[in-house]
């Protein structure tokens, strides 16, 4: 069952979401202003209240097609508690490129996934550019169920399918002087923004990096799938990252390229507000935020407007084991 225990903790959806857009304002300005934008600040201000995801009618996960019976990593079979529902998950979203609040899965739906190509660069051996049959081919699927924590306290659990990031890196074989990996998301200016919304000032393409080893590392996971189904647009189809141990920001959706560099790249939030959106971005129970505590998460639960079950945050999302030794 889940209840809404509202604790001198949690802070209203005005102060956290989404993410880094409704960050203080002032300083959110000032980035604007560097970064030589102004005018469309004001787009960037308004906030929703916590029931605007559920109020699009329709299927948010039409379109999509079953994936079939798909070996489920033992490894990764379950987690301390229950999988987020499906329509739930589909409903509400981050995807920055198509609308300010969590409510963009119709705005979503003008991504154009048709003839998808994903171009690997930079410090390889064998530079390639994929397209969905080739990954599919190279790079066989599996389900994994993983815990997921957005950096604004809002947490779910979700069955991803996908592959190893690892695997991919073993077809390109990284050259030795190779540091750092930087995720490049689709952006068409002419396709996004969604309606009422004009992000053409930030600094688009959404990009996210990590480093070879965390790339390397058992957890870091391209997915394809979500529930036993292709992706829908608006979690990022038709191929994104997921790193379970990080907060949800690290995972830059709907992929087109990715390059293997010496130095940190540059990233879309770590660029617009780098002292509240680090590199590193572990999800970590005892680093605040600046402007709230990571104590404590909500999970997505069911009913007309989300129902949030409040749960302690754990250290690296409950994924210690796995990725503690990157970080001695
Ligand atoms: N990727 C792109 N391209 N654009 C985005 O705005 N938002 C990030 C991440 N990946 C985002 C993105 C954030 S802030 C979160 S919390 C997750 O996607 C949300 O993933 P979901 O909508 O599938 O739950």
């Amino acid at each position: 069952m889940f209840v809404r225990i509202r604790k001198s903790w949690e802070i209203s959806e005005r102060d956290v979401t989404p993410e880094a857009v409704f960050f203080n304002r002032r300083r959110f300005m000032k980035s604007l202003i560097g970064l030589g934008i102004g005018a469309t600040a004001a787009s960037l201000t308004g906030c929703q209240s916590r029931g605007d995801a559920t109020e699009a009618t329709g299927d948010p996960t039409a379109g999509t097609v079953s994936l079939g019976d798909i070996p489920r990593n033992p490894d990764f079979a379950e987690v301390d508690r229950s999988i987020t529902p499906r329509d739930l998950a589909a409903r509400y979203n981050n995807f920055y490129e198509f609308g300010g609040n969590k409510s963009i899965w119709q705005a979503a739906q003008a991504l154009p996934t048709d003839d998808w190509k994903v171009e690997v660069s930079g410090l390889v051996k064998n530079p390639r550019t994929y397209d969905l049959e080739d990954l599919q081919r190279r790079f066989p699927i599996e389900e994994r169920i993983y815990r997921f924590r957005c950096v604004e306290a809002w947490a779910m659990v979700v069955p991803w399918a996908g592959f190893p990031m690892r695997l991919l890196l073993e077809d390109v074989e990284p050259q030795s002087n190779a540091k750092f990996v930087r995720f490049t998301s689709y952006y068409d200016a002419k396709v996004t923004p969604g309606p009422g919304w004009r992000p053409n000032s930030l600094p688009w393409p959404y990009t996210e990096g990590l480093t070879i080893e965390e790339m390397a590392n058992d957890l870091a996971f391209f997915a394809t799938g979500i529930y036993g189904h292709t992706l829908p647009k608006q979690h990022g189809a038709p191929i994104r990252m997921v790193v379970p141990w990080k907060y949800g920001f690290k995972g830059a959706k709907s992929i087109v390229k990715i390059e293997f560099l010496e130095e940190q790249p540059a990233t879309f939030w770590n660029t617009l507000v780098p002292n509240e959106y680090g590199f590193e971005a572990n999800v970590n129970p005892n680093k605040p935020h600046p402007r709230w505590s990571q104590a404590q998460e909500r999970m997505i639960g069911p009913g007309a407007s989300f129902s949030w079950e409040v749960r302690p945050t754990l250290l690296y999302n409950g994924y210690e084991e796995y990725v503690a030794n990157l970080y001695s």
